[in-house]
């Protein structure tokens, strides 16, 4: 496979073709997304959450991401790499965007930076890509803006819709090479995905988006507790860490670990 580049992502919009991408915030996943073949990986800011245990993705820091975004970027050989940029860290000005998408260029390795908002956005996403640096977009829930939004929330319901078709247009009109749609009426997504002519990424935005993205430890179950609507499981990762855990436990405690195989002869 080659690598993959944001002029695929184009093609693959002309030939109708779908992807998926997923997150990953490690060397190991990333080479095992990579190795089967998703072609996009984004380290999110979602590694508040699920990395570093946080409530919401808000307390991220650059400083925590250019590591992770090192480590994914570092491990693939076909996969194109996001990275978010953090709250905080590109809001007040283009300026302020362009020197933390410039650090996750230049100190993470990332091929790709992604930010939250709407037409506001545009004149940053501009900037950003007549300096080589390329963008994706992300509308509808903006976890970023939680508490401005009242919570977790569907957007772009009713009236809202029109205001979310005004916005994906600027943000590709600004240069965005794809634009990811959260929490998303399907209808309202399926307008948007015909409307435009970068690639929409839909999570929780209905089956016509032309990629899907997920959280790595939503999708495989390492996560505990209750799912969002718009995940499905496709492993059970806790059940087996669990099951080994218990096995590795009780074989230490009974003595059946190690066996004489693991050691070493004088
Ligand atoms: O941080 C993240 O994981 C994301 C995706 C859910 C789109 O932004
Ligand atoms: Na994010």
């Amino acid at each position: 496979r080659r690598r993959v580049r944001t002029v695929h992502l184009q093609q693959w919009k002309a030939e109708g073709k779908r992807w998926a991408m997923l997150t990953s915030y490690d060397q190991y996943t990333a080479q095992i997304f990579d190795e089967a073949g998703v072609p996009v990986l984004l380290v999110g800011d979602s590694a508040g959450n699920n990395v570093f245990g946080y409530e919401t993705t808000l307390p991220v820091t650059v400083d925590e991401m250019i590591p992770l975004v090192r480590a994914v970027s570092g491990a693939v050989r076909y996969a194109l790499v996001v990275a978010d940029l953090p709250f905080g860290s590109y809001q007040r000005d283009p300026q302020q965007a362009f020197d933390t998408a410039v650090r996750m260029m230049k100190e993470g390795n990332a091929h790709a930076v992604k930010l939250e908002g709407g037409a506001e956005m545009a004149p940053t996403v501009k900037l950003l890509t007549q300096a080589g640096i390329p963008v994706v977009a992300h509308i509808g829930f903006t976890p970023q803006s939680e508490h401005a939004l009242g919570g977790y929330r569907v957007q772009g319901r009713g009236e809202a819709g029109s205001e979310l078709v005004d916005d994906a247009l600027a943000l590709q009109d600004a240069g965005a090479f794809a634009l990811v749609m959260e929490m998303v009426p399907a209808p309202v997504a399926a307008t948007i995905t015909a409307k435009l002519s970068i690639p929409t990424v839909g999570i929780g935005a209905g089956a016509e988006c032309d990629a899907q993205v997920l959280v790595w430890q939503d999708f495989a179950g390492l996560r505990g507790g209750k799912q969002a609507r718009f995940v499905k499981k496709y492993a059970d990762l806790r059940s087996i860490l669990i099951a080994a855990a218990t096995a590795y436990r009780e074989d230490v405690e009974s003595g059946a670990f190690p066996a004489p195989e693991h050691g070493f002869d004088s």
